[in-house]
């Protein structure tokens, strides 16, 4: 019998919970005792020592580079960031009438279109196909953010980071060193994170060998609801509606009261404290004092969320503070839009998708896993004028 194939007793994993379906050496998520990976490397070191940029050559490249090796790699990535003017284009007729996701998504799907070896499916090519995307997310979801402010589009500064870059883009003058940093660091974080939803998604696309631009859309597809990549939005906006601190604890014993989830809670893989949040969380800490009275209130606000739900459902359940949680706060330090949250984290996962899709079609194999039918079978088909 081939596996899967006992109809009988198909053992179904509901959502794919704790099913392994390749090997991978891209990251290791350890949701016992809440540790993080990238390539071998934890992403507290990661989060302290590197840069986005490097870390995008060590997911793609497989290893930290040389001093040599990265001058090449961010001179490419810096090259990259001009947006062909028919996607500025598709930006500017989207933005206000589609969700910031859907911009995002519409305007990564055409850029084959001005790409020559778009569907040259070479190592190399697919190589320098991933270093064009992470590039071009950037400028793409910065174009978006201003056309939501009704502003003009900002052209790409090349003597700028990743990260400073986008700021630039988004806001129309140069961020601090501090501030760019914070992003930085934010971009960092969300760079990696397994198979999840997105990976996933990217990966089912891909291993059917449709390109990878085409793999990355099903990727930006996917990050948007809020179990997955809109949570962080999401748990913005129940900040803003409890409003005040002293909101917090009714409001989180209301929400529990009627089932509801609350956001920034959670995780199909850690069962304890995830990592970045913790690295998030003393971020915020950190700015805490130059921050504006708006950014301190939803920080209170985040701080007593979390005191209460791990008091409630943390050791309990298993349901501790996720990334999300404290990710709109850092956000909102920096002036980034709550609508841009979701796609500024497909900024930073652009290059978790793209290693995973290399590493993947080395010796692909077609995902199709099964579904256990249990409808009726032979039913008496009836004419449609036959029908009562
Ligand atoms: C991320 C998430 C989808 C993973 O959960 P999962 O493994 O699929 O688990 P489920 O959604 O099936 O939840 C299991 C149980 O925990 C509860 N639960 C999970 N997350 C919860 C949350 N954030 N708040 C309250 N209850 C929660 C569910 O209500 C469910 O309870 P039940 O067994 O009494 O029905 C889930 O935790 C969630 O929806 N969190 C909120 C959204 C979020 O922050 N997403 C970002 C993830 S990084």
């Amino acid at each position: 019998m081939i596996v899967g194939m006992d109809k009988s007793d198909p053992g179904i994993a509901q959502g794919l919970q704790g099913v392994y379906f390749t090997e991978s050496k891209i990251s290791d998520v350890d949701g016992v005792n809440g540790k993080l990976y990238y390539r071998g490397y934890s992403i507290e070191s990661l989060a302290k020592n590197s840069t986005f940029e490097e870390v995008c050559y060590l997911l793609v490249e497989g290893k930290l580079p040389s001093r040599r090796e990265f001058l090449g790699f961010d001179r490419q990535l810096r090259s990259e960031r001009q947006i062909p003017k028919p996607i500025l284009g598709i930006i500017d007729e989207m933005t206000g009438r589609a969700h910031p996701m859907d911009v995002l998504r519409t305007a990564i799907s055409a850029l084959p279109a001005y790409d020559k070896d778009a569907y040259v499916e070479t190592r190399e090519e697919n190589l320098r196909k991933s270093i064009s995307l992470i590039s071009k997310f950037g400028s793409i979801t910065a174009a978006i953010g201003r056309r939501m402010s009704a502003k003009k589009y900002v052209r790409p500064d090349q003597s700028l980071s990743h990260a400073a870059n986008f700021l630039y883009m988004l806001n129309g003058k140069k961020p601090t060193e501090k501030q760019a940093k914070v992003l930085d660091l934010m971009l960092i974080l969300h760079a990696e994170h397994s198979s999840n939803a997105s990976t996933f998604s990217t990966l089912v696309t891909g291993s059917t060998l449709a390109d990878l631009y085409a793999a990355i859309t099903a990727g930006v597809a996917t990050l948007k609801g809020p179990l997955h990549g809109g949570a962080d939005e999401a748990a913005l906006k129940m900040m803003r509606e409890i409003g005040e601190p002293e909101n917090t604890e009714r409001y989180i014993e209301d929400a529990l009261g009627k089932r509801e989830k609350i956001m920034g809670f959670g995780h199909r893989v850690y069962k304890t404290y995830d990592p970045r949040a913790r690295i998030i969380r003393s971020t915020l800490e950190e700015l805490q004092k130059s921050s504006s009275p708006e950014v301190r209130k939803l920080t209170e606000i985040a701080l007593r969320e979390e005191k209460m739900m791990i008091e409630k459902l943390g050791k309990s359940r298993g349901i501790w503070p996720n990334v999300d949680l404290f990710s709109g706060p850092v956000y909102t330090s920096i002036g980034i839009a709550p609508d841009l949250f979701t796609p500024l984290f497909a900024v930073s996962r652009i290059p978790g998708w793209c290693a995973h899709m290399l590493e993947y079609w080395e010796h692909d194999r077609l995902l199709r896993p099964l579904e256990s039918y249990t409808g009726p079978l032979d039913i008496r088909y009836v004419p449609i004028g036959k029908r009562s």
